[in-house]
């Protein structure tokens, strides 16, 4: 498909004045924002949402010191799958990535083994006690992102991972039993005072823009329990089960598609985060 061979080729490593840039969003504020947060309909012209994608894309490059993301949230609620997708984004824009791979069932390790060779994205496995020193040893060996896939449960050395981590990322399905874990978390996150982001995950596509009622359900309770909830939605998507079967990012597979109109509006949110030191703007 040529549209997708040309849409996110590699850049440059240029490192943009941060405040300066981070204004700069244009092509009618990427296209309100996707129709607010990246959703998008399947009959959506696919200039107008090619013309978006790119600009959400080339909004911002590298953060100038590495920064740490970690995805929790209960076992399938889509922690190792969000932690590449975030990688590829990352990687596409011409970070160095390192993925420190915590999850027992070494998912991501998997997924690179698939992926192969790629100078962008490095995986390492990691025990859970070794994440803050693993960190540190990331930020000094010159990565711009470090992205951690965390287990089912946080181990003993969670402290140390609060300290070592700039923002987590709370994933959560529409579901009774992942609101129910998604409620812990947060306050296991409120406690140590980390700052997140709750994102919903495979969750049922909108249509016309409109939440499903169970996402809508879903972001009410959330809401109930913090502020710190994103309005858009990682929907269930096939393109996103196909793309990490070939070890690629759906920005890669399918760049001018819904899936990756999500997944960037998820970054273009973490990354407004991220540049204020995980203070919601
Ligand atoms: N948005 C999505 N659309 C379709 N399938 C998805 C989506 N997100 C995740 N999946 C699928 O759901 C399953 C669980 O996802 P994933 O392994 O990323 O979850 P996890 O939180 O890392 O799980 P675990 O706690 O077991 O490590 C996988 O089969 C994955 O392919
Ligand atoms: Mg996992």
């Amino acid at each position: 498909m040529k549209l997708s061979l040309d849409l996110f080729h590699s850049h440059s490593r240029t490192v943009l004045p941060v405040a300066a840039h981070a204004k700069v969003l244009g092509a009618k504020a990427a296209q309100t924002l996707l129709l607010a947060e990246g959703a998008v309909d399947p009959g959506v012209d696919r200039v107008w949402l090619r013309a978006g994608l790119r600009t959400l894309f080339r909004r911002d490059r590298r953060f100038g010191a590495c920064k740490t993301l970690c995805c929790v949230g209960k076992g399938g609620a889509g922690k190792s799958t969000t932690t590449s997708q975030l990688a590829v984004i990352a990687a596409k824009k011409g970070m160095h990535v390192l993925i420190l791979d915590c999850d027992r069932q070494r998912s991501v390790s998997g997924w690179k083994r698939i992926r192969g060779s790629d100078p962008g994205i490095t995986v390492k496995q990691c025990a859970y006690n070794h994440l803050e020193l693993e960190c540190q040893t990331g930020r000094k060996a010159g990565f711009d992102l470090i992205l951690i896939d965390h287990p089912q449960q946080p181990g003993e050395a969670w402290p140390a991972l609060v300290r070592a981590t700039d923002l987590f990322v709370l994933l959560a399905r529409p579901s009774v039993f992942d609101l129910s874990t998604a409620q812990a978390w947060i306050r296991q996150l409120d406690a140590g005072r980390a700052p997140f982001l709750t994102a919903i995950t495979a969750a049922q596509p909108r249509r016309s823009m409109i939440d499903a009622p169970t996402v809508r359900d879903a972001r009410e309770i959330l809401q109930t329990r913090t502020p710190h909830v994103w309005r858009g939605q990682i929907s269930t998507r096939q393109s996103i089960v196909l793309a990490t079967a070939q070890g690629k990012g759906v920005i890669e597979y399918e760049p001018v598609g819904a899936a990756s109109a999500e997944y960037l509006v998820l970054w273009h949110r973490l990354w407004d985060r991220l540049v204020t030191n995980g203070a919601p703007q």
